[in-house]
This record gives C-alpha cells, structure tokens and sequence, in this order.
C-alpha cells in the first residue's frame, strides 16, 4: 500500500497531501468514503450542502472505519458553510431567515451532528459572498467556530480574485490556512493567487484537476511522460501537482483510481521533466 504524506499547515494543522471528496455519491456515500479510508486515504471533503453532499452518510463511514480500528485523530476531516445561493432552496440546512451569523452556527451545529465529531479540522466557506461585509460577517461566525474549538482550521473556496482574498486576510483575526479552487485554464490555473497564498503559507486545494483538463491529460507531453515513468497520465498529473505544493481532492468511485491516485506517493518526476510539464499551465497552451 502507498504511503500517503501529510502536510503541515501555517496553523499546525496536519493534512494529508490528497483528499477524498464526497460531493455527487448520494446514497452511496457511506460505502464509497469506508472504501477510500481503507484503500488508505485519510483526509476527507464534504460540505452542508444536501444538493450536492450526503453529510450524514460521510458520518457513517467515519463511524464504520473507527470501528474497524482507525481513531478519529488519524483522520482529517474538512467540511463548508454553504451559502444561500448554493442551497437547494427545498433543503436549506439551516433557518433561512435568521442572520447570518445565525445560519453559519446553524449550519456547523449541523455538521458536527451529520459527521457524528465534536470538531473538524477544517471549516470552508463555500464562495465568497457578492461583498466583502457579507464574507467577513460569515467568516467572523467561523472564527468564532475556531476560537472554541469547533474547527481547527478555517478555509474559503472558489475564491478566484486575489483582492478578495487579500482583502479578507487583511481584516481576519484567524487567517485562512487553505484555499480550495477549481483548477482549470478559465482562472490561468490561479497563478497570481497560487503565488501570493505560498507566501502566506496558504496551502492550496485543487478540485476539477481531471475533469476540467483533458486537452493536458490527452497532450503528448503528458501522455509521453506517463508512457516513461510507468504511469497512467492521472497519476502522472497528481504528482505534478502534488510536487507543486497543491494538495488535489479526487472523488474517484472505482477502487483502481483509488488505489492510483494514492500512487501518485510511489515516484518523483525527475527537476527537468517537472519544469517540462510547466508548460501545460501556460496560457499559449490553452488555445491548443
Ligand atoms: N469547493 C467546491 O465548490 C467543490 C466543487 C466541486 C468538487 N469539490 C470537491 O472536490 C471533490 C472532487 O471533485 P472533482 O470535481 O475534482 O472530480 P471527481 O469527482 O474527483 O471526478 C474526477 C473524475 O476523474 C476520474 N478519476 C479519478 N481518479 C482517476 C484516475 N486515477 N484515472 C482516471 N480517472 C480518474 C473519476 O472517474 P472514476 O470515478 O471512474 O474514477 C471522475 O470521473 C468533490 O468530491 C468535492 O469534495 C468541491
């Protein structure tokens, strides 16, 4: 089995360097989330958010994989407050009319419950809001989730303007340890914003990794490369991020994808063939 390395974050949080998501599994989340944590993962992403999230059966399978000896301190769990505009207006988790300070207490009382924990180690905010007051009152609640022990560790997702972000580090009293984005060549892969969170010690989530490039995953370059160190061009792509200090998210249903994204641990990309695939990211490859 692969052995899966784990990062520390700039607020001492461990983390492992791959995650496990848990959006789209439905009814089979519960089987599929036992399958990856005995397949060896160790972190895993959810959200209060039942139109795209099963909470509760990511809660039955932390319960099941303690169970069969795996104790809650080996585990990173993560989870978002989702906003209004992302909730299925029929499955609000929260009360729609309180403020909204309210609605992040809710919706986090809600989670602990779900995930069947007294804390997670990370707590996202799903989007920033359409003003900066709006994210800082939400991320003031969230603080305040930290502050007593709720979250280990707070975070902020989709999050593409790096003024946004700048703007809520400048005025948060509990800075965002992570940023989860959409990895994709719409954004130029986040470049400027990758840049300024390494600086802060910000550890970078990707989600989409796969999905949203083909025309890399397909490239000759890529295809090449895998062909060379032995390895399908997934593989090949998580361990560039992974060598460029992005920690991926994959929510693989097949046990094969599972056990070769946990690969991606078994082997380095040599200095010059990962300045090679640096290529990929640049924008005179988007219009290939
Ligand atoms: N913050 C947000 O707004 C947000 C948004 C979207 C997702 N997320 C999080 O990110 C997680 C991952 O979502 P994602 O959008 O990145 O996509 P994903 O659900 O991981 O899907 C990726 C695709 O890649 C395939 N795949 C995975 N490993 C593979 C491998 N080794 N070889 C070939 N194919 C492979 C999967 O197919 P198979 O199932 O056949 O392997 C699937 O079709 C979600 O579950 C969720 O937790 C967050």
């Amino acid at each position: 089995m692969s052995t899966l390395p784990w990062i520390t974050t700039s607020v001492n949080v461990n983390m492992p360097c791959l995650i496990y998501g848990t959006a789209w599994k439905k009814a089979d989340t519960a089987d599929l989330v036992e399958q990856a944590l005995l397949a060896g993962f160790r972190g895993i992403d959810t959200a209060c958010q039942p139109k795209h999230y099963d909470e509760a059966l990511v809660g039955v399978a932390l319960q099941r994989v303690i169970h069969q000896g795996i104790p809650r301190d080996h585990l990173y769990l993560q989870t978002k407050f989702t906003s209004l505009s992302g909730q299925d207006p029929a499955r609000v988790p929260y009360d729609k009319s309180a403020p909204l300070h309210e609605q992040v207490a809710q919706s986090f009382a809600r989670s602990l419950h779900n995930l069947q924990t007294d804390y997670v180690d990370g707590l996202i905010l799903h989007s920033p809001f359409d003003t900066h007051a709006k994210t800082l009152q939400a991320w003031r609640a969230m603080e305040s989730i930290q502050q007593t022990g709720g979250a280990r560790q707070l975070g902020i997702s989709n999050c593409y303007e790096l003024p946004v972000l700048q703007a809520l580090c400048k005025e948060a009293q509990v800075k965002p340890a992570i940023v989860q984005n959409r990895f994709y060549k719409d954004t130029g892969y986040d470049v400027a914003l990758r840049h300024w969170c390494t600086a802060q010690g910000i550890i970078y989530q990707s989600f989409w990794s796969l999905t949203a490039n083909p025309h890399i995953l397909n490239s000759k370059l890529l295809q090449g490369l895998a062909a060379q160190y032995h390895k399908t061009a997934a593989q090949l792509f998580f361990r560039y991020l992974h060598q460029l200090g992005i920690v991926p998210l994959t929510g693989t249903r097949s046990p094969q994808h599972m056990q070769d994204d946990l690969g991606m641990f078994d082997f380095e990309l040599a200095t010059d063939d990962f300045e090679k695939l640096g290529v990929m990211l640049k924008p005179a490859q988007f219009r290939m």
